[in-house]
């Protein structure tokens, strides 16, 4: 089966690499890449897609959106993690193409309506684009065929603060808009994300595989396993926007349960992904109210990453 997608993404070397899968995939039709603020800023954000694209000779339209989220101050980006360019610091060549005029909202509303209920929108950065296509097309909850997004954790706990996760974090007020909009939407978070690591060897395999893309994928991760080993202990990297393509493709790694979502938008839990199980009742219903959606709660972690391996292999 083919899935048509856009891709929004704030390319950030995790996002690289699920980049080089939408663009490689054989049965994923990527119709463009939308870029938002968030491991870096916006103008980063769409030369890295716009050159990840021409490195796997592709020619993808890439529309540039948020440049920082809907009502608090951007937090700085994470250069520590990614390196000051996105992609771990190293030399990058230069681009060539140029973006879609059109906002990144635009470029999903015209890209949705042409092809309604085909269109799956797979996020995995904060959702401002997102909360900005339903504001010029509140309609789009029922015409889009699935939203995937990388973000938010269930019993994980949090990633940026004890209980928040980065992208949930980084514009609590989209998410929160996004995660309760009522259309169909799969959350693959940390929960699931942290049980994927991708280790040294498999990213040797994808460098052997993808050329000139597959250096710079190879050398931004050498800079975030730092990032891990310095940080977490780890030896290896979570790919954990890879994980929200690995979930649209290969499903039945994964363990998802039905329930209702919110995010907390300020006070010290601000970003926080409250879930409320299909079902569940609780001391009042105000946790149950929201629209249905489905998240990820457990995942066979090694045949995920043999599955982002092999992919770009
Ligand atoms: O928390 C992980 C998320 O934050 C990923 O999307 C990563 O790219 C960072 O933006
Ligand atoms: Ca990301």
């Amino acid at each position: 089966m083919s899935h048509p997608i856009i891709f929004d993404t704030d390319p950030g070397v995790d996002d690289a690499q699920a980049i080089a899968i939408a663009l490689r995939h054989p049965e994923i039709e990527l119709l463009g890449l939308t870029t938002t603020y968030g491991n870096v800023d916006i103008e980063t954000a769409t030369h890295n897609a716009l050159l990840l694209s021409e490195l796997a000779g592709r020619d993808i339209p890439v529309a540039q959106g948020s440049a920082g989220p809907l009502v608090k101050p951007r937090h700085p980006a994470p250069a520590h993690i990614h390196g000051a360019n996105g992609l771990g610091n190293i030399e990058l060549p230069e681009v060539k193409g140029k973006k879609d005029p059109r906002s990144a909202a635009q470029f999903i509303v015209d890209t949705v309506n042409a092809r309604p209920g085909e269109v799956t929108l797979v996020a995995v950065g904060p959702v401002g684009n997102l909360a900005a296509a339903l504001q010029l097309d509140p309609a789009l909850t029922g015409k889009v065929r699935r939203v995937v997004i990388m973000g938010g954790s269930i019993r994980e706990g949090g990633n940026v603060t004890p209980v928040a996760e980065a992208n949930m974090f980084n514009d609590p007020h989209a998410a929160q808009r996004v995660l309760t909009a009522g259309w169909p939407l799969t959350l693959v978070g940390l929960d699931v994300t942290h049980r994927c690591v991708l280790s040294q060897a498999h990213m040797q395999r994808i460098e052997a595989g993808q050329g000139e893309l597959g250096r710079v994928l190879a050398g931004s991760y050498a800079f975030y396993r730092d990032f891990y080993r310095e940080f977490l202990g780890i030896d290896g990297c979570c790919p954990h926007d890879s994980c929200a393509l690995a979930w649209l493709l290969r499903p039945e790694l994964f363990t998802t349960a039905p329930g209702h979502l919110a995010v907390v938008t300020d006070g010290l839990a601000e970003g926080q992904t409250l879930f409320a199980p299909e079902g569940r009742g609780f001391i009042q219903e105000r946790w149950s109210q929201t629209p249905l959606a489905e998240v990820c709660l457990e995942v066979d972690g090694e045949a995920v990453v043999e599955w982002i391996a092999d992919t770009l292999s």
